[in-house]
């Protein structure tokens, strides 16, 4: 393998997509966000209506999802069978729907293969939350990052505060706890950190300060 990967996990709100996407301009990779991905499958079984009830209905269903990514400005554009759905997988709902597909194993098949197809020959820093288990685990550097429920709550308010919407911080917790155990506790790929990854704890760290750790830690790499 002559590219180097950096495979980013973690719980939803500590920080990955801001910090990935800000490193990967720094070191010139590409940065592959793979929760959009399933924001994108989410949305698309939201649209369908009625969620398919068996294995066969699952793999018919996700088969006619075409998703593929594209960057504009340096930011990654997802497109669900042509259509650029990227502002609309960023709500409350899409991320509860994500949640509910990246459970099927039909959903992260099709997904794991696409994601692997694309860091192949690249250098990428790719986040999520299976990539340094089950993505990429060659990557040369991984990384778990984390942070305090509280603070991550606080984050996901502003994100959203930021865009124009609004939200209730008690609620936005809620949810995020919702989303960890789900996350967590699915029986296919989990979220776990890998046995060789770093953990990083953001809840007191700038932004820019987590970058540079993970840059420092690719110039150790390489
Ligand atoms: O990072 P995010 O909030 O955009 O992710 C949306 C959902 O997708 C989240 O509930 C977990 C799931 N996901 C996953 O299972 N595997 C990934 N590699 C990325 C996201």
């Amino acid at each position: 393998m002559s590219n180097f990967q950096i495979a980013i996990d973690g719980p939803a709100g500590a920080g990955k997509s801001t910090i990935a996407k800000i490193a990967a301009k720094k070191l010139g990779y590409i940065y592959i966000d793979t929760g959009a991905m399933y924001r994108t499958v989410g949305l698309f079984f939201d649209r369908h209506g009625e969620w398919p009830d068996s294995h066969e209905k699952i793999k018919e269903l996700v088969d006619k999802a075409d998703i593929s990514i594209d960057y504009e400005n340096g930011e990654q554009v997802i497109f669900l069978n042509g259509e650029n759905v990227s502002a609309q997988i960023r709500t409350q709902e899409a991320g509860a729907s994500a949640s509910k597909v990246s459970k099927l194993p039909e959903v992260r098949e099709k997904m794991v293969e696409f994601q692997q197809k694309l860091a192949g020959t690249k250098n990428v820093i790719m986040d999520g939350r299976d990539i340094g288990t089950v993505v990429l685990p060659n990557a040369q550097l991984k990384i778990f990052l984390t942070a305090d429920v509280s603070v991550r709550a606080k984050r996901r308010l502003l994100q959203l505060e930021e865009k124009g919407m609004s939200g209730d911080i008690a609620q936005i917790e809620e949810e995020i706890r919702a989303r960890d155990t789900q996350d967590m506790t699915r029986s296919v790929s989990p979220l776990k950190q890998a046995d060789d990854a770093i953990l990083l704890d953001t809840s007191d760290k700038t932004i820019d300060e987590v970058v540079d750790i993970i840059v420092k830690l690719q110039k150790e790499r390489i």
